[in-house]
Formats: structure tokens, C-alpha cells, sequence
């Protein structure tokens, strides 16, 4: 029986339109749900077209109540019985009791070769500190933010004129690459890192 796939996202969504579109043929998995912290997301509409359910827990209904929102973010995934929990540009700091419920069970993609730059602003610290290369990671997320076991990292030359955005931008297909990849082993329980470069 196929794995069920539930993806976080907060934006845009194209890491989850790759996961998704990965999902097919004899993959082991299926993508069931789609859930946005903003109802905003680009990504929501881009995950109907896909003809893969949604859903919306905003963040700003639960004001400073972080239990609140992640008691109804997990009622909302528990509805649809995930085996995997895919974080894909999903920008909010989970606590370490949700966490808890998905170990072993939910990865992260993270803008950074890890355990480089965890946290914002990933393009612009690499660029700072003058770094030849970066790159991006997936890891089986933890209580700690953006630390747990790196499952998969591809890497791109820093070029002379990258900015912030250039390099976020040429790191992005590598990161539709990358994460594809890892889920598609995690998936069948392989935890070989997938090194691409
Ligand atoms: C991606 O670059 C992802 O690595 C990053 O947000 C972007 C989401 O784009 N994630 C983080 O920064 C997590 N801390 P997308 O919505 O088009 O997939």
C-alpha cells in the first residue's frame, strides 16, 4: 500500500508541486493533503490544480497561542492518517511536543547545507561570510530548529554577481531535485543520504 503524504507549505509551493508530481507510477507514495499556514499560499491553488486536497490553519487565529494552532494543524493532518509529513517551505517554528508526534516520520527542506545557517536569510549569510559554495539540505526534522539528521544535500558554486535572490534562485531547481529524491528513498524506509552536486 502506498505511503500518505501530507505537505506543509507557506508560500509559493514549487518544492511541494515537485514532491507532488514525483508521487506517480511505482513511487511508494501519494501525496493526500496539501495544508498552508496562509490562506494566502500560492501553493493552494497550485495543489487543487493538482487535484490533491487542501486545507488552511492560520497561524494568525491563534495568537499567541502556539498549542492552539498546532492542536488543530495536528487534528487537520490526523484526518487524513499521514505516514510522512513533508515541511516544504512551511515558516513556522513547530514546538517540540509536535514534533514529538511525528518523529521519525516528517522531514524539512532547508535553503542552507546544513548545519550551516540554520534559520533566515540563508542566501544573503552565505554570501556574508564569502562562501564558495552552497546549497541546500533535507533532514529529518527534530525539536531543534533545522537540526536533525541530514537525509540529502546538493551544493552549486557561488558565482561572482549572485545576490540573495540570484542564488535562491538558481539554488531552487536543485532543491525540486533534491527533495524528490530523499522522500522517494525515505519513502521505502533508505536513509542513504542522496548527495547531489
Ligand atoms: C524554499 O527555498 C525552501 O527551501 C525554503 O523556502 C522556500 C519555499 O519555496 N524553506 C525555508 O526557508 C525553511 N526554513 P516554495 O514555497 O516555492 O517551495
Amino acid at each position: 500500500m502506498s505511503k500518505r503524504v501530507a505537505i506543509l507549505i507557506s508560500g509559493g509551493g514549487s518544492n511541494m508541486v515537485a514532491l507532488a508530481n514525483s508521487m506517480v507510477g511505482d513511487h511508494p507514495a501519494r501525496p493526500v493533503l496539501v495544508i498552508s499556514n496562509d490562506p494566502n499560499a500560492g501553493g493552494l491553488a497550485k495543489a487543487r490544480d493538482l487535484g490533491i486536497e487542501t486545507a488552511v490553519v492560520d497561524h494568525r487565529e491563534y495568537p499567541n497561542d502556539r498549542n492552539a494552532f498546532e492542536e488543530v494543524l495536528h487534528a487537520t493532518l490526523e484526518a487524513y492518517t499521514p505516514d510522512i509529513v513533508c515541511l516544504a517551505g512551511f515558516m513556522r517554528i513547530l514546538t517540540e511536543g509536535f514534533t514529538a508526534k511525528y518523529e521519525g516520520r516528517m522531514l524539512n527542506i532547508h535553503p542552507s547545507l546544513l548545519p550551516k545557517y540554520k534559520g533566515l536569510h540563508t542566501h544573503a549569510r552565505a554570501l556574508e561570510a564569502g562562501d564558495l559554495e552552497h546549497g541546500c539540505s533535507v533532514h529529518e526534522v527534530t525539536a531543534a530548529l533545522d537540526d536533525g539528521p541530514v537525509l540529502g544535500q546538493a551544493r552549486i558554486a557561488v558565482e561572482k554577481g549572485d545576490t540573495p535572490e540570484r542564488l535562491a534562485a538558481r539554488l531552487l531547481p536543485l532543491e525540486h531535485a533534491l527533495y524528490p529524491a530523499v522522500l522517494r528513498r525515505y519513502a521505502t524506509m533508505d536513509r542513504t543520504p542522496v548527495l547531489i552536486s
